[in-house]
């Protein structure tokens, strides 16, 4: 099929990239110039483990364009996965999605298209997008047009870090339309994942267990509510977790035995139970607030969704209390962070927590210094005036720092040379806010460690 996809960010470019690897022809749109020159020029403009192989593997069947004029009028599908940025409402801002559907109506030629919300969008914004697009294509016409289009949603659960393999290999693929041959058409793009008849990447290769995939075909509103109601779920239990930790420090439990003795239960199930510093990210924090949004509309309150959110901004909190509770006093201490991206195997800083802290650092006199494997680029980009320093390897991080948080859990922290920086340190306070560190090892080479529970 001839597949448009609108919007190449974390999302759109990964699905374009996927479905040109099973076999779609895929134009991939962008209003941003810079970054459509830089995957022409064969640049990969997001950090995500494999895009890059597949990218190369896909080259014949994807090319890339900042024109609706050369995307949309051959496709089949279109697929919108336009940025849905937080509005301090709760509601996320609609105003790319907007633009995008006036465009595709611009340019729908006389054959049947479906087009794909796969931005995360409030219930009710599929028949929104139907709407504008039905509005730009009957202004071009200069008379009512039928049939030339039906509106479908199919939300995105992929992880950033994992993306190629959750979509390649994903638990389910939802699909939602008041059209059945919207539907059908969806279908057909999907079969060879929901059937796991294409070749499998040798880098990524097939799970051992993967069967077919299944397939939840449901109404509009289904769909996006599904959406909002995956990622509330997942948000809430890690608050869950991490309201339990603040139990389990009191009482003097270990919230990580807790966790896995809960966690190995299969109702429960071990995943999303990991203490720490809570989410952050694009996703958690501005869906939830729109489910929060959405319910306030229909005059509903969801105080459990509240409170998940409540529990997740105290974690980045807490850890601060801790800190000071061991510096006593911050101004001019210089306080190194381990990590900037929101979570490891991505270079994703929005709303990361240690943007949060170093914030919040800076305003209490202290200095702060920082470091990550991948996302010093994007931040330097980002965020190149916030008063931070950004060091290129751990010696430069630790050297003379009175306290350094490990905030987020990459895996080579958990492998550094621990006894020479603890030297380095003008005092050896570590606090992990992630809990991944061996707390009775660093005890042993002399740090003060302090977990963000216990
Ligand atoms: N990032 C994730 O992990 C993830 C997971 C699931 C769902 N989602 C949802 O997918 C959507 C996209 O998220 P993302 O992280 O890929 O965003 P992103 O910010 O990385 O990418 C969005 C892209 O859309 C482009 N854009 C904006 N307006 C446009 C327009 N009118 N025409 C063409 N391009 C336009 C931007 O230039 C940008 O490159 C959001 O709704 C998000 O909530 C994201």
């Amino acid at each position: 099929m001839n597949v448009a996809i609108i919007g190449t960010g974390y999302v759109g470019l990964t699905t374009g990239v996927c479905l040109a690897y099973i076999g779609h022809s895929v134009t991939c749109l962008d209003t941003d110039a810079d970054k459509v020159a830089a995957l022409k020029a064969g640049k990969i403009p997001i950090y995500e483990p494999h895009l890059e192989n597949l990218i190369s593997e896909a080259s014949e069947r994807i090319r890339f364009t900042t024109s609706y004029a050369d995307a949309i009028p051959n496709a089949h599908v279109v697929f919108i996965a336009v940025g849905t940025p937080p509005t301090p409402s709760g509601n996320p801002n609609l105003e790319y999605l907007s633009q995008a559907a006036t465009c595709i109506g611009k340019y729908l030629n006389d054959d049947f298209t479906v087009v794909v919300n796969k931005s995360t969008v409030p219930i009710g914004s599929g028949n929104w997008v139907g709407s504008i697009i039905r509005d730009s294509l009957e202004a071009r016409h200069g008379k009512k047009v039928n049939g030339l289009f039906a509106v479908a949603s199919n939300p995105e659960f992929l992880r950033e870090g994992a993306a190629i393999g959750d979509s390649l290999y994903p638990d389910r693929i939802v699909i939602g339309s008041d059209e059945t041959r919207a539907l059908e058409v969806l279908y057909t793009l999907y079969r060879p994942i929901l059937d796991q008849t294409f070749q499998a990447p040798t880098y990524l290769p097939r799970p051992e267990d993967k069967g077919a995939v299944p397939l939840v075909s449901t109404d509009l509103a289904s769909a996006e509510l599904i959406k909002y109601a995956a990622n509330a779920f997942l948000a809430l239990k890690i608050s869950f977790i991490n309201e339990i930790g603040q139990v389990a420090e009191r009482v003097g439990a270990e919230i990580t035995e807790v966790a896995r003795g809960i966690g190995l239960d299969s109702r429960i199930g071990s995943r999303f139970l990991n203490a720490g510093l809570g989410w952050g990210g694009s996703c958690f924090g501005k869906d939830t607030a729109a489910l929060v949004a959405t319910g306030r509309e229909y005059g509903l309150t969801m105080p459990i969704v509240e409170a998940a959110r409540m529990v997740n901004q105290r974690q980045r909190e807490r850890i601060l209390e801790k800190l000071l509770q061991e510096v006593k006093i911050l101004k001019g201490k210089t306080i190194s962070l381990l990590g900037l991206a929101f979570k490891p195997n991505t270079d994703d800083l929005r709303d990361a927590p240690a943007i949060d802290i170093a914030r919040h650092l800076i305003e209490r006199g202290a200095r702060v210094r920082c470091h990550d494997p991948i996302a010093m680029d994007r931040f330097k980009r980002e965020y190149g005036s916030l008063e931070v320093q950004l060091c290129d390897n751990a010696d430069q991080l630790f050297e003379d720092c009175d306290a350094a948080i490990l905030v987020t859990e990459w895996t080579e922290y958990r492998e550094l040379d621990w006894s020479k920086l603890g030297r380095l340190m003008r005092t050896p306070i570590l606090l992990d806010g992630r809990l991944v560190l061996d707390r009775g090892e660093l005890s042993k080479q002399g740090f003060r460690y302090v977990g963000i529970s216990g």
